[in-house]
């Protein structure tokens, strides 16, 4: 569903140029859970928009579903959650949804009906007629993750999603997200909690400074490395 291939992407901080993403090449398969793991400044959101095509890579090439990333026929494939989910503060959320369902020409009733049902599912229903400026953390994340859905995508790519919720509200996440697993979605998305990823991922990369330097399911990770999850992370970066 997503191929990355020798991905690299350079940006510029005080007339320096740093490599953020170094050569970087991964494949997750249709109906995968896949965790793109890392410290802070790994490169997690880089590597994200730019599989989101917000980004375009310096060198090496991204493929969704068989579409270049960035291209009209990628993006109709993807649902994306940004790190940092801003709406529109005068808008109500379910205007916000209206707004992304029309920008993918779904048609009317049927947007009507996805939104509700969305909305619902990540426990937004009553908030459904107020105002995004009046939303909580927890409840902006919430809202991201039923916009990222509103074009039943094929591939979610989902930046830090249980970022700022509280535990009932990540168990519902890992719930969702396991639901679109089950209804065939494919799932991408970058995280630090380390439990979290342990538990809903197919598959796991630890990304640090651009590169990965440890993949494969937490199951097998922990078993070749005979450490948990956690002391792998802290030992594969302290290491690298
Ligand atoms: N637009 C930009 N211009 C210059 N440098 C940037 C830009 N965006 C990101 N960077 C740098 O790229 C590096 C990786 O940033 P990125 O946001 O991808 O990390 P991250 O893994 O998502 O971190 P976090 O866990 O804190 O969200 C950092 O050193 C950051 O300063
Ligand atoms: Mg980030």
């Amino acid at each position: 569903m997503l191929v990355i291939r020798n991905l690299t992407k350079q940006f510029y901080q005080r007339n320096e140029e740093i490599t953020v993403v170094d050569n970087l090449s991964l494949t997750v398969k249709k109906g995968q859970v896949f965790g793109l793991i890392g410290p802070n400044g790994a490169g997690k959101t880089t590597t994200v928009k730019l599989v989101a095509g917000l980004l375009f890579p310096g060198k090496g090439k991204i493929s969704i579903g068989g579409f270049p990333a960035g291209t009209l026929e990628a993006k109709r494939k993807i649902g994306f959650m940004n790190e940092n989910p801003q709406f529109y503060y005068h808008l109500k959320a379910r205007e916000v949804m209206e707004f992304v369902a029309d920008l993918f020409e779904i048609e009317k009733t049927v947007a009507t009906k996805k939104i509700d049902v969305l909305l619902k599912e990540v426990g937004l229903k009553d908030a459904k007629e107020l105002a995004v400026r009046k939303f909580s953390k927890g409840m902006h994340q919430r809202l991201a993750f039923a916009v990222a859905q509103i074009n039943n995508p094929e591939l979610l790519i989902l930046d830090e999603p249980l970022d700022g919720l509280d535990p009932l509200g990540r168990l519902d996440f890992k719930q969702m997200i396991l639901k679109l697993k089950k209804s065939g979605a494919t799932i991408f998305f970058s995280s630090h909690i380390l439990s979290d990823v342990e538990e809903i991922c197919d598959e796991v990369a630890i990304l640090h400074k651009g590169k990965i330097i440890a993949q494969g399911s937490p199951k097998d990770l922990v078993k070749s490395s005979k450490q948990s999850l956690e002391e792998l992370f802290v030992r594969s970066i302290r290491n690298a």
